[in-house]
């Protein structure tokens, strides 16, 4: 979900209020997932390196996330909209932790569309944890193969992507679902994300649909 800060400085406002706005572009997007019927989506909310930004921003964010679930989420809840986190939970502060914590168990017996929110979440974190959690079970080196990797990643039942769409006109990965990406179809679009909307997350699944995918076979 990037362009934040680009659509907030193009305005002549704070990067919290693109943030805000930012937040505010989710629902739309969930619920034409659930219109499709997509039973998956991931949303990349905060990554590992976003932790540099500046003290102001980062706690912006926070109480932004912290309303987003309160405003948000709930109503989603209320639409069947099953919300998990995927990433670390141990850096967010006390009050964040509790109400992620809450939505999830509030949550979790929706079935008509997972949500997953990725943050403090980045790829090679993510995989680097893998490898320290199939040490400390004590796996043996023959043992460790891609199916092992993929139960020790932090949330072994949320699918592999079949999408990923990446706005704001950048053309990186920036350490999202490194593992999980492998097979991948990408979507890049100009749109900075509190712009994203409905008819563009339709027209990013409708060129997916138009994509022949071989993994790496003929
Ligand atoms: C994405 O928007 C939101 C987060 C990283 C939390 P950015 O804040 O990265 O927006 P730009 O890239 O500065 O426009
Ligand atoms: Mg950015």
């Amino acid at each position: 979900m990037d362009g934040n800060g680009r659509w907030a400085r193009a305005r002549g406002l704070g990067v919290a209020d693109g943030h805000r706005a930012g937040s505010r572009a989710l629902r739309p997007v969930v619920e034409t997932a659930i219109d499709l019927g997509v039973e998956s989506l991931t949303v990349y909310a905060f990554s590992t390196e976003n932790w540099t930004r500046s003290v102001e921003e980062v706690e912006a964010l926070m109480e932004i996330f912290g309303e987003t679930i309160d405003r948000e989420l709930d109503d989603l809840a209320a639409q069947g909209v099953r919300t998990r986190f995927v990433g670390r939970r141990d850096r967010a502060p006390a009050w964040l932790q509790e109400r992620m914590a809450a939505l999830e168990a509030a949550t979790a017996a929706k079935t008509r569309l997972n949500l997953w929110i990725a943050f403090d979440y980045g790829g090679r974190a993510e995989l680097v944890e893998a490898a320290r959690r199939l040490i400390e079970n004590g796996t043996a080196a023959e043992d460790v193969d891609e199916a092992a990797i993929a139960r020790n990643l932090y949330a072994p039942q949320m699918p592999d992507p079949d999408l990923v769409i990446r706005t704001s006109g950048e053309l990186r990965v920036s350490n999202f679902l490194l593992w999980q990406s492998a097979y991948a179809e990408f979507v890049f679009t100009e749109t900075l994300w509190p712009d994203f909307g409905p008819d563009e997350f339709r027209a990013s699944i409708e060129e997916y649909a138009s994509r022949r995918r071989r993994f790496g076979g003929r």
